[in-house]
């Protein structure tokens, strides 16, 4: 098994550039399917989530071509609707493809998806939008069968601004007669992303970003060439990366409005952040970063949950005490213990960390529990005295390009055996 060898205590330097978004890419790669066109996606980034996706809409009959970070997608001749379990079971976000696979195919079979470990993860706010729109679920033989044959437009109030059950809705409603429209949506940049695609399609899609969005039934679509919007989690784990290692790194192809919470974070810790160009940021530290008296995850435009676990390792070498309350997922705290094992002094009681900065971590065999949490251990190894050996780097490889070894881009010392 492979792991990732960091050794800490060296300087970073120089300029990054941030890759297309992880969350962006899954439900636009989804929404190619209903087209029955082809559509070029830019800047795609080189992850296994994207893999693995590629393969499910090959499995399903679509053409994928891959040149560099271009990917072309022609969905004309799909003839099936079953997402196989072995790659259901690989990717939650998958159940974003049931949603597109609908609109298509008036029908689609899937199980319950797997994905990162972070508490109980339910899709009962897709299913009960789904039933809304009078399209049937069952559940069968281990297997769940939707059937959108009847289904008409209609007004859904989400009860939690879910990011993925709004896609979900998106997508589904895009084939709809009439005008869907969802209420409480969520308003992070990865839908106003989709929307964007959509609109390109053929699709009316109007309010993406804010609490109320209305998706208006097409029946033609046209080809779609559109380039991702920045990865603002992999943009939020360089900034860590600079700040615990106290460098200057400037980092482009970066949206600083979507990463405004985390920008806004690391400025209360100390460190420098401002804007160069249109798209880059120079993000500057020297000396002990300063603890924050209470960082709480939530929604967009909050602190996102994604950066949560990256911003604890900083906290954990930080001058004092600072609390963390974790809002929109259980067990997301995992890394939490894997950081202990390299001396960091943190208590978590539920959603809740409390964080004492120690003076230094020392180098640790350590486990990446999740995608977000093997970040976090490569960003402390960067601070450590000694090496950091890092295992279970698949769920790192889910949403970072090259497993986190870019970062030897600007200085990082990192190594894969
Ligand atoms: C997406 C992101 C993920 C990010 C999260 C929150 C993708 C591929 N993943 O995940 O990186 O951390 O948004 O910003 O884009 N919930 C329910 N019932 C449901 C659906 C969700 O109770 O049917 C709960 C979840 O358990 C969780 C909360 O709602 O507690 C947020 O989930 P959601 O916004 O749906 O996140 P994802 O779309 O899964």
């Amino acid at each position: 098994m492979s792991k990732l060898v960091v050794e800490g205590g060296n300087r970073l330097e120089g300029s990054i550039r941030i890759p297309g978004a992880k969350n962006t890419v899954l439900p636009i790669l989804a929404a190619t399917i209903i087209s029955g066109k082809e559509s070029v996606i830019e800047d795609c980034p080189e992850i296994k989530d994207v893999e693995l996706t590629v393969e499910i809409l090959k499995n399903l009959g679509c053409k994928i071509k891959r040149e560099g970070r271009t990917l072309t997608v022609d969905s004309s001749d799909i003839s099936d609707y079953t997402i196989k379990e072995e790659l259901m079971d690989k990717m939650r976000s998958s159940i974003i493809l049931t949603g597109a696979i609908l609109a298509r195919m008036k029908k689609a079979k899937t199980t319950y998806p797997g994905g990162c470990e972070l508490g109980l993860r339910p899709i009962d706010l897709h299913i009960k939008a789904f039933k809304e729109l009078n399209i049937s679920v069952v559940e069968e033989g281990g297997y769940i069968m939707f059937d959108g044959e009847n289904a008409h437009s209609g007004d859904i109030h989400l009860a939690f601004p879910s990011v993925g059950a709004t896609e979900n809705i998106m997508l589904v409603a895009t084939t709809i007669k009439g005008t869907t429209k969802i209420i409480n949506a969520a308003k992070e940049p990865e839908i106003s992303d989709l929307a964007d695609f959509l609109n390109k399609m053929g699709c009316r899609v109007l309010g993406a970003g804010t609490s109320v969005i209305t998706i208006e039934g097409a029946d033609s679509f046209s080809n779609v060439n559109h380039t991702l919007i920045p990865d603002r989690i992999v943009a939020a784990t360089v900034m860590a990366a600079a700040a615990v290692t106290g460098s200057t790194v400037e980092i482009n192809n970066v949206n600083t409005e979507h990463i405004g919470a985390v920008i806004s974070a690391f400025r209360e810790m100390g460190v420098l952040v401002f804007k160069t160009m249109d798209n880059s940021v120079v993000v500057s530290a020297a000396g002990r970063i300063k603890p924050l008296n209470l960082l709480r995850t939530s929604p967009y435009p909050g602190f996102p949950t994604d950066a949560q676990s990256i911003i604890t390792s900083v906290l954990s070498v930080a001058d004092g005490t600072s609390i963390v309350i974790e809002n929109i997922f259980e067990q997301r705290f995992k890394h939490t213990e894997e950081l202990i094992k390299m001396g960091a002094d943190v208590t978590v009681d539920g959603r809740c960390a409390v964080i004492k900065g120690v003076d230094r971590l020392k180098g640790a065999k350590v486990s990446a529990r999740d995608l977000r949490s093997g970040a976090a251990l490569v960003v402390a190894g960067l601070c450590a005295d000694g090496f950091t050996e890092i295992d279970n780097l698949y769920h790192i490889d889910r949403g970072y390009e090259n497993t986190l070894l870019d970062l030897r881009e600007i200085g990082a010392k990192i190594t894969k055996v």
